[in-house]
């Protein structure tokens, strides 16, 4: 076993959508692996840089997932200091989770370029598990997505194959300097998604098209904060234009297999039960509920 296999790889956001799947794979390959978050041991917060040193004690590599999102001004600053701080620290290797097609996240990349680090890049897709696993969940359970998110098809990407692909970064040679685009195998608009959701579950869910002003305006009322209304619309008027409208290869490239398609996605979380609204009493395994229960979408619960 060499050096960097019994030292400490750093998972921020390892509580999160891809950095707990990150975090999993990691510890099944017997990788010694410390969370980064607010409620890791010990604390780190993007807001206070006093919580980066104590993280990046005896780490070789980091996963580096940022909060709120790669392409907020804040971020170029915060990912910059922290991979330069990571050097010092003798972190050798880096895998930076970004966007695609995003300005923002590409001066964040910059930053963390800026380092020197053996750096990896994935910019990633729109999350499949945003429906079962952030904002668009209690949509999805009260049967009823309403997004401003017209007809513009997106690739949505497995957060498994976000994971599966950092954790090759992170453990084996050959992906330093890589920029990996990495997307799902189908092309969906948000209706698409929506109706194989409604079909992989059996149950009706309405997709609804609203304009962008009715859906900020509706997701302050529900007390969604302004930053993550002003964002959320960022990402569904900019981001959502056409630009990312197409399958990319990051997967097949970094992995040497197909991605993960939506369909199967859609098919295997309703299988664990996490998008069933029937009574407790009536399902087979009680604590599928449990889990719906346990998962807190940070930016907006419809
Ligand atoms: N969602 C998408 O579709 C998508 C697509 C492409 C790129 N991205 C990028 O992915 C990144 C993660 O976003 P996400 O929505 O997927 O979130 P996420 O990783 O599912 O969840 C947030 C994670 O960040 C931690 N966290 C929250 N506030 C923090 C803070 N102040 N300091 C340190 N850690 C904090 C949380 O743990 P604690 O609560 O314990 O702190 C949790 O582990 C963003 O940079 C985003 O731009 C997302």
């Amino acid at each position: 076993m060499t050096h960097t296999q019994t030292q400490t790889t750093l998972v921020l956001g390892g509580t999160g959508k891809t950095g707990r799947r990150v975090a999993q794979r990691l510890t099944a390959l017997g990788r010694p692996v410390r969370v980064g978050s607010r409620s890791g041991r010990p604390r780190f917060d993007w807001q206070d840089q006093a919580t980066w040193a104590p993280a990046l004690d005896d780490v070789a590599a980091v996963y580096v997932s940022y909060y709120p999102d790669i392409s907020i001004p804040d971020a170029v600053e915060a990912v910059g200091s922290f991979a330069e701080l990571a050097v010092r620290s003798e972190v050798r290797r880096l895998v930076l989770l970004s966007g695609r097609g995003e300005p923002g996240a590409e001066l964040a990349e910059q930053a963390a370029r800026g380092s020197g680090a053996e750096l990896t890049i994935l910019r990633s897709a729109w999350f499949a598990q945003n429906f079962s696993e952030d904002y668009l969940l209690g949509p999805v359970l009260a049967g009823e997505v309403a997004l401003p998110a017209g007809e513009v098809p997106e690739p949505f990407v497995d957060a498994d194959d976000i994971a599966d692909v950092a954790v090759a970064a992170l453990t084996r040679d050959g992906h330093a300097g890589q920029v990996y685009e990495l997307t799902g195998s189908q092309l969906l608009t948000f209706a698409g998604a929506t109706g194989e959701i409604a079909r992989a579950t059996g149950r009706q869910i309405r997709y609804l098209s609203v304009p962008i002003d009715e859906y900020a305006a509706a997701a302050a009322a529900q007390g969604v904060p302004a930053e993550a209304v002003e964002l959320l619309s960022y990402l569904f008027s900019e981001v959502l234009d056409g630009r990312n409208a197409r399958i990319a290869d990051g997967v097949r490239r970094a992995l040497g297999r197909e991605p993960r398609d939506f369909t199967g996605y859609a098919r295997r979380t309703a299988a664990s039960g996490v998008w069933d609204t029937r009574p407790s009493g009536l399902r087979a395994d009680d604590g599928d509920q449990r889990a719906v229960g346990h998962v807190t979408p940070d930016l907006l619960r419809g």
